[in-house]
């Protein structure tokens, strides 16, 4: 398996991403470049593990004390729950982890998704407001539960297949409608793609986006590219909006600071934008 050997250059901490496929992920680009930064010789990489071998990684690396942990990517993110303690109740409120790393001599797992989805907009006040969501996958899971959280008014979740929007709608005790994806959406203050449509390779996701208020804000998980479909509709239509680098990088601080105990030198984080953009 590619996951056995462990860390290739010994005797320093080390970190990585697991997923399948891995190969495209961003996030050893954005934890070395913080590593690099604060001159930590220290390693991250990604690692490819099949879903079959999920158990036999965490056996793998639980012995290995260099290892500092690892965040989750597709298909993992459901299913490592099941191999690691839930210190902070993730399984029953999401229901998915992002990061695993080690607590009390066990492996933990927590979810840094909410918290980078809620970081580049911290500062709205989205109490009462009417929000909405497309999608209905793992990414919208965390984002619905951030919401439901700071206390949004109504919420809109539009998907391919409704039927899972009102799943997470009653899950997280929203107030609001699932509806199936068209272009047509109400007016929100706040509107999140949250599918991996406008990705490159993907179909744009095709919204009209004229019932939204003058100042409603466009969000999109969607990185690659930079500017989607979406976001180009919005800024024409005048429109403030958040890229999903902003979420990347902000979910990745989170768990850079669990994995190597130190909070990433966000001041740059312009030049980690043009790496990851490049
Ligand atoms: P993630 O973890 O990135 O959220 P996911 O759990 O597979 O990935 O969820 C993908 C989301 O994108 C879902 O909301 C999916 O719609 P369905 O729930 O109906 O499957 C949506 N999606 C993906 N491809 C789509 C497409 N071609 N058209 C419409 N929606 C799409």
């Amino acid at each position: 398996t590619d996951f056995a050997a462990g860390d290739p250059s010994p005797n320093r901490p080390y970190a990585e991403v697991i997923g399948d496929p891995i190969a495209h992920s961003k996030s050893p680009l954005i934890h070395r470049f913080w590593l690099d930064a604060l001159g930590i010789d220290g390693d991250y990489r990604a690692t490819r593990v099949a879903a079959d071998d999920l158990a036999a990684f965490f056996a793998a690396r639980a012995d290995d004390s260099h290892w500092r942990g690892c965040n989750i990517t597709v298909p993992h993110k459901v299913e490592a729950l099941g191999h690691v303690a839930d210190p902070g109740g993730v399984r029953a409120s999401i229901g998915a982890i992002n990061t695993v790393f080690r607590q009390d001599g066990a492996l933990a797992g927590t979810n840094t998704d909410a918290a980078g989805f809620w970081s580049p907009i911290g500062d709205l006040d989205l109490t009462g407001q009417p929000v909405t969501v497309i999608g209905a996958g793992g990414a919208a899971r965390a984002i619905l539960w951030a919401l439901a959280r700071v206390g949004v008014g109504k919420v809109t979740v539009l998907n391919r297949n409704p039927l899972k929007a009102a799943a997470l709608l009653s899950s997280f005790g929203l107030k609001g409608q699932a509806l199936p994806l068209t272009p047509q959406v109400p007016p929100a203050a706040l509107l999140v793609n949250a599918t991996s449509l406008g990705m490159t390779g993907q179909p744009p996701l095709d919204i009209d986006l004229s019932a939204m208020p003058d100042d409603g804000i466009v969000y999109d998980i969607v990185y690659a590219p930079l500017e989607t479909p979406l976001l180009a509709a919005a800024r024409a239509r005048g429109l403030d909006t958040v890229d999903g680098l902003e979420m990347l990088i902000a979910q990745a601080a989170v768990a850079f600071a669990i994995l190597f105990g130190t909070e990433p030198p966000r001041e740059r984080d312009d030049e980690l934008r043009a790496l990851l953009a490049g």
